[in-house]
């Protein structure tokens, strides 16, 4: 059977970051530098995503522009017909840089925000300072004219200021934002405790959205990603297993999603060894979960299996032991009480921040505003702003 074919790519350049949040998604084994793609290499993936049928690429990390080659790989992505999305801390992109990558034809830029009170915010992202430097490159993309998202990735220690955030954006000049509850893959799993909104506030937060939306309709337009944990039913993860969109690592591993590599007995094929259509078409994992054939019950026999295409495998997996099960958010699960468990238990202070391969650090969430690495991955920041 031919899948139709999918209509985004998100390229993970690198798993480099001078940032360190803690609900990161990259996966807690981080791939090192030595080990990326080329710009060569990258420059033949974008052309097969072109000839494949892509139009959307998403230019993604860690933090993408600690790749020198950035410029480059923006241009050949124009070239070969694709729409660019960079998302970025901002850290590590001047005036200068901007421009070149606009020249270069970037689409949009996506800027991720930690919160709006500036010490947390820093606190979070493991990086002094980062919140005053994320504030100015808002305001250079606005000026070079490009258009500009805020994402901000919602939890227990910002959810209080989300109408502040959105008025934040607004401020920036941006035309959307995107309010996503912290999804609990990568580092965010192993910082659920810490993440976790109680369940009042986590329900309360919709209630907050619709009014957000109401008195800013005109000036920007708020997505909202709920707190799935809290739902009745899962989210439709990728919008189903191999139908719209793929993943590429830093080192070249194609997935269906960013935390399939958390599912045993998938082997995800290279774009060193294989074309991309190839991959999408033919590979074991992609052919895993696509389609309902796989499904198990409630969901084969369910009336929303083509409406969430039951759920989400790799949390299926963590939950579950088995990526075939429903996704146990879903109340029709025989496994829901593990979410309501995780859902009630007692919350944690304390974040394990996201580290650099083979780096991680215990870090209080309450304490400590200026973390000891900070000084550290400012170097960093400074040496790929230069
Ligand atoms: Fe979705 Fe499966 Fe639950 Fe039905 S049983 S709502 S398909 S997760
Ligand atoms: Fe892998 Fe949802 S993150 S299917």
């Amino acid at each position: 059977m031919n899948a139709p074919p999918p209509f985004a790519l998100l390229a993970e350049l690198t798993h480099r970051c001078p940032l360190a949040c803690p609900y990161c998604s990259n996966p807690l084994d981080l791939d090192r530098k030595a080990d990326e793609l080329s710009t060569d290499e990258w420059t033949r993936v974008f052309g097969q995503a072109a000839e494949l049928g892509i139009l959307q690429l998403h230019l993604s990390g860690g933090e993408p522009a600690t790749r020198h080659d950035l410029t480059e790989l923006v241009a050949a992505a124009s070239e070969a017909g694709l729409y660019t999305n960079l998302i970025t801390s901002g850290i590590g992109l001047d005036a200068g840089r901007l421009a070149l990558l606009a020249r270069a034809g970037l689409d949009h830029v996506q800027l991720s925000i930690q919160d709006v009170d500036a010490a947390n915010a820093d606190r979070v992202a493991g990086l002094a300072g980062s919140h005053r430097r994320k504030r100015a490159f808002a305001g250079l993309v606005s000026e070079g004219g490009l258009p500009l998202t805020i994402n901000a990735v919602l939890h227990r220690g910002n959810l209080a200021r989300m109408a502040a955030m959105v008025d934040e954006a607004i401020a920036m000049g941006a035309r959307r934002i995107e309010l996503a509850h912290a999804q609990y893959y990568g580092w965010a799993a192993r910082n659920r405790d810490a993440l976790m909104p109680d369940m009042a506030d986590a329900l309360a937060a919709r209630d907050t959205v619709a009014a957000l939306r109401d008195r800013t309709s005109h000036q920007i337009t708020i997505d909202y990603v709920p707190p799935d944990h809290f739902a009745r039913y899962p989210k439709p993860c990728m919008n189903g297993w191999g139908r719209q969109s793929l993943n590429v690592t830093p080192r070249g591993l194609v997935l269906p999603c960013h935390a399939a590599q958390t599912i045993p007995g998938l082997a995800f094929w290279s774009v060193r060894d294989y074309p991309l259509a190839a991959i999408w078409q033919e590979s074991p994992a992609f052919g895993a979960f696509r389609g309902t054939d796989w499904m198990a019950e409630p969901c084969r026999s369910c009336d929303r299996r083509e409406i969430d295409f039951g759920g989400c495998r790799c949390q299926a997996m963590a939950l579950t032991g088995d990526p075939r099960n429903a996704d146990p958010v879903c109340v029709l699960s025989p496994f829901h009480d593990r979410v309501e468990h995780l859902t009630t238990r007692q919350r944690s202070d304390a974040y394990v921040m996201r580290g650099r391969p083979s780096r991680q650090a215990e870090r209080s969430a309450v304490a400590d505003s200026t973390p000891d690495h900070a000084t550290e991955e400012h170097d960093d920041a400074q040496h790929i702003a230069g």
